[in-house]
């Protein structure tokens, strides 16, 4: 297992400072390159070195880079709002695939691993034939800008590795939740009730809450990109999901969050997602730890947290897991 120092991009988001946390617990230097284009400062843990720039300043990010010593790169700022990339395309392809292309000559440079934080369900899509859950053989046909930046951020690891052996690898992750978590992200809809049932208004679901996602807790999430380190499958895509369909309304029952107002479907989503995790587990030896009833109550207990303290630092999952056994 490697020990030397890791240099997270964008650190001070919800799963790149849970993840910095959790490299801090292990004892490892930690760097963080953040723009705070939605991240917070006070997300990143005060152990770590902070440099705010923008991954698209290819020339500061290869000094940090090169300065900060690190083997690995979990490389996670991104454009992830999928309606901002549908309003604004160039922009998100501006930050997801040229920002990755400069993280990736930072890491050739400097003789890097590069493991990037990419997508399962905007990268499958939904069409007649796709398997759910899916898995990574299955085409990848993306129904959003998001979803065809983080695919075509794919092919330039793959070929990062093809060209100058750079080891990179690429994980798929489903809809993460958990501590720390902002609401506008991919699974935003589990902050969003939180805060609704904290509030005591009812919860808003779109259609008729059927439509499925592959829920992932962030504390696994960060096991599988530490997972992925230690054991560098260079050039795999790897799914890192929990390969079970849980619907909207599967959440307000879990939450407890009390009746739904029901409102019109909206336009583009899709009905059903889901990861296969089989290749997780035997590349990585990884599987989801966290079950979803608890993992929403871990959320919830953080938004509560930090909402009784604002102007404290949101706890992450690792705080939340040593106040439940401590
Ligand atoms: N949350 C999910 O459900 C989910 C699912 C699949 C993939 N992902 C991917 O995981 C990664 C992290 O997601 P998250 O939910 O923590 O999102 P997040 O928005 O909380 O974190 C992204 C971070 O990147 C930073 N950033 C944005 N543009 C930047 C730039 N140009 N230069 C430097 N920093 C920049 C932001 O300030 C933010 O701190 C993203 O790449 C996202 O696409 C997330």
């Amino acid at each position: 297992m490697s020990n030397g120092p890791v240099l997270i991009t964008g650190g001070a988001g919800f799963i790149g400072s849970n993840l910095a946390d959790a490299a801090i617990a292990r004892g490892r230097e930690c760097h963080v390159v953040d723009n705070l284009h939605n991240g917070r400062r006070e997300n990143v843990p005060s152990e770590a070195h902070f440099h705010q720039i923008d991954i698209r300043d290819a020339e500061d990010l290869a000094a940090v880079v090169g300065e900060s010593g690190a083997e690995t790169i979990f490389h996670l700022a991104a454009q992830a709002d999928v309606r901002v990339a549908v309003d604004r395309p160039t922009f998100d392809a501006d930050v997801n695939v040229l920002g990755t292309v400069a993280v990736l000559e930072a890491a050739r440079e400097h003789g890097c691993a590069v493991l990037f934080a990419s997508t399962g369900g905007a990268g499958y899509g939904e069409y007649p034939g796709l398997p759910v859950p899916s898995p990574e053989t299955a085409e990848t046909r993306p129904l959003s800008p998001y979803g065809a930046s983080k695919m075509a951020a794919e092919g330039y690891l793959s070929m990062y590795g093809r060209l100058h052996e750079t080891p990179t690898v690429s994980l798929r992750l489903g809809n993460v939740y958990g501590p720390r978590q902002d609401p506008h992200g991919e699974a935003g809809v589990v902050a969003i009730f939180c805060g609704k049932l904290l509030d005591g208004e009812p919860p808003r679901v779109f259609g008729d809450g059927l439509q499925t996602r592959d829920y992932v807790y962030v504390g696994d999430v960060v096991e599988a990109f530490l997972a992925a380190e230690a054991r560098m499958p260079a050039g795999e895509t790897i799914n890192i999901g929990c390969a079970d369909e849980v619907t909207v309304l599967d959440l307000v029952e879990g939450l407890g969050a009390g009746e739904p107002v029901l409102e019109d479907a909206r336009h583009g989503e899709l009905q059903r997602s889901a990861l296969a995790n089989d290749k997780a587990s035997d590349l990585l030896g990884w599987e989801p730890a966290m079950a979803i009833g608890d993992g929403l109550q871990a959320t919830l207990e953080s938004v509560r947290a930090h909402r009784s303290d604002p102007n404290s630092r949101a706890p992450g999952a690792l705080e939340v897991a040593s106040a439940e056994t401590g």
